[in-house]
């Protein structure tokens, strides 16, 4: 009976320390729907599991954390927000609703505290 805060709160910090988006999700995972003209990557289970975001720019929707250095810093202006209300780790995404424009720079994977973004021109209109 003596641990039972840190039994709480242990997952939820290896989970910020060691969770990032699996590049490799093209294999991993499926497409099962579209949102503002990209893929969304299950499994979705809202509003708790919303999936990865996007196909040459990918962000995994839930490991964002709304920190929004990807917003700020792309020079292209890739991402928009977009609100996902009761999601456990923020009511905001960074949703990659321009990927078509990205020049992979890669800033966006370099100032995400989360590792949420993955880049991968190699995956640019594979579907
Ligand atoms: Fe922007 Fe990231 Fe591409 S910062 S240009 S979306 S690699
Ligand atoms: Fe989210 Fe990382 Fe951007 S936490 S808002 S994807 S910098
Ligand atoms: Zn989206």
């Amino acid at each position: 009976m003596s641990r039972p805060i840190e039994a709480l709160t242990t997952p939820r910090l290896e989970r910020l320390d060691n969770m990032a988006i699996d590049p490799e999700f093209e294999t991993s995972r499926d497409v099962v729907e579209q949102h503002e003209g990209h893929d969304v990557w299950g499994p979705v289970e809202e509003p708790e599991t919303l999936g990865i975001h996007g196909t040459h720019v990918a962000v995994d929707f839930d490991i964002c954390i709304a920190d929004g250095a990807c917003l700020e810093d792309c020079p292209v202006d890739v991402f928009e927000w977009v609100d996902t209300p009761d999601h456990p780790e923020s009511e905001i995404k960074a949703d990659p609703t321009h990927e078509d424009q990205c020049i992979d720079c890669m800033l966006c994977v370099d100032v995400c505290p989360v590792d949420a973004i993955d880049v991968d021109p190699g995956r640019e209109n594979r579907l």
